[in-house]
């Protein structure tokens, strides 16, 4: 079974930001088949993924300094992916120094971190846009937040 699954709770309703997280699904799911490989597949499946990570991570970035977003909001959110990034790091080392517990509490960490931060961060800063833009938000699931 895959380890993530693509839904429209996801949604944020920018669509480049969506076409990039449902991408950033695929690659977790294909390191999720690599992990019990120790060898290059696992390698490229996780250097392929923090590739698409940090593409990802900057292109957010810029969009929120283009939407005029609150500082104070786009510089925990910016915090929140370099913690993120510095974890996923440091899980990597511990595997590559030999734990084998470490590729799949990696999996387990990117799994939990990405669905908890897009649901509600990353739609934070939609809400936000859609607000700027004066776009619409696309679902009224936005409305609890
Ligand atoms: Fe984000």
């Amino acid at each position: 079974m895959a380890a993530m699954q693509w839904s429209v709770d996801f949604y944020t309703g920018l669509p480049e930001i969506d076409r990039q997280h449902e991408a950033l699904f695929a690659l977790v799911n294909r390191l999720h088949d690599a992990r019990t490989h120790r060898n290059e597949l696992l390698d490229q499946a996780f250097g392929d993924l923090c590739d698409y990570i940090r593409d990802h991570f900057s292109a957010e970035e810029s969009f929120m300094d283009q939407a005029s977003l609150d500082p104070a909001y786009v510089a925990r959110h910016r915090a929140a992916h370099a913690n993120f990034i510095m974890r996923i790091n440091e899980l990597w080392q511990a595997h590559r120094a030999g734990s084998d517990e470490a590729a799949d509490d990696l999996l387990a960490f990117l799994v939990a971190w990405l669905r908890e931060h897009i649901l509600i961060t990353d739609r934070k800063m939609a809400v936000a846009a859609h607000h700027h833009l004066g776009s619409d938000a696309p679902h009224n699931q936005f409305s609890h937040f």
